[in-house]
Parts: C-alpha cells; sequence; structure tokens
C-alpha cells in the first residue's frame, strides 16, 4: 500500500503502524528506508527478517534533531557536535558510542550507534509525529529498504518492488540526493569515512577541522558494515566498468549483438542498443538517477550493463564507489 506523504493522515498512519512495532518503509532526501521504532528491539527484528539482513549487521537509526542523539549516544565527542553542526539534517551518518540501555538491536549488538537525521520534510513530520512530544525524542530504526545486497531504492514504486503489499510505503517523491548517506565514524579517536556519499572528503574535513581517515588507512578491524561489503548494491545483470575508448571497441567487436547490452556512459558511442542511457556531466544529477537507471536496465531484462568509468574528481567518490561495488556483485 502507498501513502501519499504529504496528507497528514498518512504520517498519522504510518506513526501508528510503528507504535505498534510494524515496519513502514519511508522516503530521506538519499535513498527510501525501511522503518522501525529503534527503541523496539521486537520491532527492529521485524526489519531484519523482512530484508533478509543477517542481525548483527547495524542498521542506522534516524533522529528529529541532534538534540535527540543523546537518547542513543553515550556521549558526542567534539568532532561529532561539528559534523551535526554543519550537515544535519543532511545525507551523513555519524557512528557513536552507543547508551548501553538502547538501540541494541538496531545496533546489530555493537556498542557503537549509526545516527543520522534526515534532511525530508516527510521523513520529518514521521519522525515528529512518533516523538509526540517537545524536545522530540525518538529514533527510527532504517535502512535502504531493498532487500539484503540489493540496490537501494528511490521510489516508493522501487519499494513496492522489493516488498510487494507486505507493509506501508511512505510516498515522498523521487528521492534528491540517490546514493546512500555518507558514514563517518567518530569512536576511534579520529574521524574514519566508512562509506563515501555526495558530502566530499574534503566538505567533511573542513567541517571536523581535522584530517578525515579512510578505512583502509587505519588498519585496526571496525565493526561490520554492509555497505562496505566488497559486493553490495548489485543489480541482477552483471555490471562491467570501462573508459569509453574500451566501451566503444567492446561494442564494435559484438555488432548487432550489442542489442543485448545496456550501456550507461558520458561519451557519446556507436551501438545500436535500445538500452542506452547518457550519464550527465554532474555528478550530483548522476548519484540522483543512478541507481533507477541500473533498476530500469534490469527491468528491460539485459544481461550485461557496461557502464563508463566516472572521472576522478572528488564530487565523483559516492558514484564511483557504488558502481564498483555493483560491479563486483
Ligand atoms: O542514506 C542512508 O544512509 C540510508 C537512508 C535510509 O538513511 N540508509 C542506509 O542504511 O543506507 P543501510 O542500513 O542500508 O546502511 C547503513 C550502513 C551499513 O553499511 C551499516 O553496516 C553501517 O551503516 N552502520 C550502521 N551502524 C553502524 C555501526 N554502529 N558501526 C559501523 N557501521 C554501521
Ligand atoms: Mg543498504
Amino acid at each position: 500500500m502507498i501513502l501519499d506523504g504529504r496528507q497528514d493522515s498518512s504520517i498519522a498512519e504510518a506513526a501508528r503502524v510503528l507504535a505498534a512495532g510494524g515496519l513502514i518503509a519511508f522516503p530521506t532526501e538519499t535513498v527510501y528506508g525501511l522503518g522501525a521504532d529503534a527503541g523496539s528491539d521486537r520491532a527492529v527484528a521485524g526489519i531484519f527478517a523482512a530484508k533478509g539482513r543477517p542481525s548483527d549487521h547495524p542498521l542506522i537509526v534516524h533522529v528529529p534533531d541532534a538534540a535527540a542523539a543523546g537518547r542513543f549516544a553515550a556521549g558526542i565527542p567534539p568532532v561529532a557536535q561539528r559534523l551535526m553542526d554543519a550537515f544535519w539534517p543532511g545525507p551523513l551518518t555519524l557512528i557513536l558510542p552507543r547508551r548501553p540501555d538502547v538501540g541494541r538491536a538496531a545496533a546489530g549488538g555493537q556498542d557503537t550507534i549509526g545516527l543520522r537525521c534526515p534532511a525530508h520534510p516527510v521523513a520529518h513530520a514521521l519522525l515528529l509525529a512518533c516523538a509526540g512530544g517537545t524536545p522530540p525524542v525518538y529514533g527510527l530504526a532504517g535502512p535502504s529498504a531493498n532487500r539484503f545486497g540489493r540496490v537501494s531504492p528511490t521510489t516508493a514504486a522501487h519499494v513496492q518492488g522489493e516488498f510487494g503489499d507486505t507493509l506501508p510505503v511512505l510516498d515522498g517523491g523521487p528521492t534528491a540526493v540517490g546514493i546512500e548517506s555518507a558514514i563517518v565514524d567518530c569512536t576511534r579517536g579520529v574521524p574514519v569515512l566508512l562509506r563515501p556519499g555526495m558530502l566530499t572528503r574534503a566538505q567533511i574535513e573542513a567541517a571536523c577541522g581535522e584530517r578525515v581517515w579512510l578505512p583502509e588507512e587505519r588498519s585496526e578491524a571496525g565493526p561490520r558494515a554492509s555497505g562496505t561489503l566488497a559486493s553490495h548494491y548489485a543489480p541482477e545483470a552483471r555490471v562491467r566498468l570501462m573508459d569509453g575508448r574500451s566501451l566503444q571497441t567492446a561494442l564494435d567487436v559484438l555488432g548487432p549483438d550489442s542489442v543485448a547490452v545496456a550501456v550507461y556512459a558520458r561519451s557519446a558511442l556507436r551501438t545500436r542498443t535500445p538500452h542506452y542511457r547518457r550519464m550527465p556531466d554532474d555528478a550530483a544529477e548522476t548519484a540522483r538517477q543512478l541507481f533507477a537507471v541500473l533498476r530500469d536496465f534490469d527491468a528491460a531484462g539485459v544481461k550485461l550493463i557496461w557502464v563508463e568509468t566516472p572521472p576522478e574528481g572528488p564530487e565523483w567518490d559516492g558514484v564511483r564507489d557504488r558502481l564498483h561495488r555493483a560491479a563486483a556483485g
């Protein structure tokens, strides 16, 4: 069932479902989430079951504002505070020490918790309705609303494609950012960027006032993060990344058989495939459409998706990351 997220009655209905321990899919500015009350380990168990996700993989908890983070976080290190001030509400998740009495299931049993304040009016209205008081204190556990390992949904219809009519979907339109939030771990003494998003490392460093590390630069083993598995966000078809010249050569070699291949490229290529989408020159625009393009290709039944390697610039880090993971699938 799809609920119009602009209607107050839909928000109220979604809040009722959550209060009863049920699941609701909801829009954020990045991708759609599959939500349950983070304060109820039982409700959160429903998310793991629906997604087919191992229960030791921690979920992100969405909060209405920075003040509400204190319900879940045992402490807010100064670097995390600076990041909240700079980017919340927005596409940034912070890993913080968890208060031991709350959010155990959402955290996958870890002693840390991922928190994010989403910048989407429907998500915000839902969080306020669930909190029901002032100040608004509530946590909505919400991984991306896709089955484990699949491409994240950026429309309500995508969510329905994943879960059918087994759960209500709050429709907030197509998401504006299109790929998942950047994740910064603030529990290791120095900030570590666990997953790139559309905020660049340089933007995050500017707000932190210090260097942000990549996981491979910090050798100690971190907690499990499914978004950081090599193969993730994978469509059904096999994805291959190539530079424009190699892509053209490969299409030429196939000749008429290239009609069975889907192509997503910035370069103007010679091919007769009807499954040809031009990749925008702009990284933000590419991120916005990326997962829908991959889903469209899957829906068309192609077996191969050939993608032109995105440019080197840091604004492409998030897109490049998702494409490399899709290609590893
Ligand atoms: O944009 C987003 O972040 C979307 C929307 C719905 O908010 N959510 C999302 O959630 O992408 P999910 O669960 O699909 O990805 C969350 C990532 C996973 O890789 C998870 O392992 C990691 O965050 N994560 C969550 N809590 C963590 C923790 N305590 N320590 C380390 N990683 C954590
Ligand atoms: Mg996910």
